[in-house]
């Protein structure tokens, strides 16, 4: 007995010494494959345990701001992925992020990157993670850490950013922002609600929250789920007359579910017509491959609930078919099912093999045997139960943006997972005087969208062309809304 402990608490020893030893700060990444030559920004990637008992761990990618400026001034953001567990790696390859994929049929080589001139990290700091539990990179060595919900991933996020600050106290005085998409749109305001209150109370480290960002965000699904009708009805995808019915049978319904059977009647023409749209961009292809299984046709339904908002491609991912090829861990890999090479989702296709790639893991220390086979999102994955717990996060818009925090609810005008008329609807029900009223804002001469300000601080704005995910669709528009915005300017 003894003789065996001895040697395995000093191999525990070391173990741990070499563990702290990369933990802390991460690794500065100076080279990726498939991106030609040395990277012409700092890259930071690392874990950050979360959950001690479950031995639970987020992955993140940091992006130092381009800017050069290395002053306490820079704005310092955290993005967090939107879906209820996508990888950070789509904001940061496909939206916000210094890095995107070369557009170009997969031949079994490892997918080419290049650089994102559109890439936030130009004016801010950018920190990624894969939360929660589960997404992208991020691990649970006990499978009681991959049970997550909104509140337990908030808490996990507010953990996590007490440990990287206090690793990286040299960021601490610079104004921080929290920023996401779609689903992080119930996380995001909740979280900067939890930083507010001080959760960081026992924080050493908190950061000096200053506001926060959401684009297209999931809200209160009664108000995001019903805006649909009249955004189908303007863009005419649906007749006057089925509009008018829709309001006449299913006014006070939840339009996930409908009781009465005249509205329930009602919305199934609606999903039959939406259906023959992108409805994270209505003017965009539709995608056989994503579209040809029936659970994807239910999932982008309006009575789809919580995933029906993620119906736009993400789905496509989860579409497994069995190649029978080993994969980096000696399991068998199974690639998304092959989108036609037209549709813009192909570029999500790509990054499967990109991360799973030996070279990608080694080049980003990803660590042995925690993630054996990286996909960019799991929605609705059995294995990986998720909560949504909150139902509506109006009221933290409202508690943060009365206590002086700013706010920026961004919409892809285009988009008819999370309309812009819903979130205009939300944002108006605050009930904060105008400060500056409803007009364009421009970028090379053209409007780029339009935009309102109310007098809490909150700015609201469209961003023309775009869809669900804006900056996948318009990354010039957005990223001068982002750096008009967060450097204090007039959009
Ligand atoms: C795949 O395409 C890339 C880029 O066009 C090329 O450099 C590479 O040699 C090709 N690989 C194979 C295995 O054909
Ligand atoms: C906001 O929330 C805090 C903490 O829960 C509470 O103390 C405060 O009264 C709220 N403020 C407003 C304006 O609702
Ligand atoms: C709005 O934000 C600006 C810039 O941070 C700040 O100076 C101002 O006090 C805020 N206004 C309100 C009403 O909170």
């Amino acid at each position: 007995m003894t003789l065996v402990r001895m040697p395995c608490r000093l191999c525990c020893f070391l173990l741990v010494v070499a563990a702290s030893a990369v933990s802390g700060r991460g690794r500065v990444v100076t080279t990726l494959p498939g991106y030609e030559g040395r990277l012409p920004f700092h890259l930071e990637t690392g874990y950050v345990e979360v959950d001690e008992d479950a031995g639970a761990e987020l992955f993140y990618y940091f992006v130092r701001a381009e800017s050069g400026a290395d002053d306490s001034d820079t704005p310092f953001v955290l993005r967090i992925p939107g879906g209820q567990r996508c990888s950070a790696f789509s904001g940061l390859a496909y939206e916000i992020g210094p890095i995107m994929f070369v557009v170009e049929p997969y031949n079994g080589s490892l997918p080419r990157l290049r650089y994102n001139p559109n890439s936030w990290t130009k004016v801010a700091h950018i920190l990624f993670v894969d939360s929660p539990v589960g997404a992208g990179f991020s691990f649970s060595r006990d499978a009681k850490g991959y049970n997550a919900g909104a509140v337990s991933t908030t808490l996990h996020l507010a953990k996590f950013l007490n440990k990287w600050f206090n690793d990286h106290p040299e960021y601490h005085a610079n104004p921080f922002y929290i920023d996401g998409e779609s689903y992080a749109g119930k996380i995001v305001p909740f979280l900067a609600q939890m930083i507010s209150e001080g959760i960081g109370a026992g924080m050493k480290s908190a950061p000096r929250l200053k506001g926060y960002l959401v684009g297209n965000p999931s809200t209160e699904e009664r108000i995001d789920v019903s805006a649909r009708v009249p955004c189908a009805h303007g863009f005419g995808i649906i007749s006057h007359q089925l509009y008018e019915m829709i309001l006449g049978h299913c006014h006070g319904e939840d339009y996930s579910n409908p009781a009465k059977e005249l509205c329930g009647q009602a919305l199934k023409t609606f999903n039959d017509l939406t259906s023959e749209v992108a409805q994270g961009h209505v003017l965009q292809e539709k995608c056989v491959a994503a579209s040809s299984s029936p659970v994807l046709n239910a999932n982008s339904r309006v009575a789809g609930g919580s995933s029906s908002w993620a119906s736009d491609g993400r789905k496509i991912l989860r579409e497994e078919e069995m190649v029978g090829r080993r994969g980096v861990l000696g399991k068998l890999f199974h690639p998304p099912a092959l989108p036609p090479f037209s549709c813009r989702v192909y570029r999500y296709y790509l990054s499967y093999f990109w991360a799973n790639d030996r070279r990608t893991r080694d080049a980003l220390g990803i660590k042995e045997g925690t993630v054996d086979e990286w996909v960019r999102c799991h929605n609705d994955d059995q294995e990986l139960p998720y909560e949504s717990e909150l139902k509506s996060v109006v009221k933290y818009h409202r508690n943060l943006t009365s206590r002086g925090y700013r706010a920026m609810v961004y919409s892809g005008d285009h988009d008819l997972l999370v309309p812009h008329l819903g979130t205009q609807a939300w944002v108006r029900s605050l009930n904060f005087p105008v400060v500056d009223d409803w007009r364009a804002w421009h970028l090379g001469g053209q409007s780029a969208g339009f935009t309102i300000t109310y007098s809490n601080n909150m700015t609201f704005a469209t961003i023309k062309g775009a869809g669900h995910t804006a900056p996948e669709y318009e990354p010039e528009r957005c990223f001068a809304m982002f750096s008009r915005w967060i450097l204090n300017r007039p959009l």
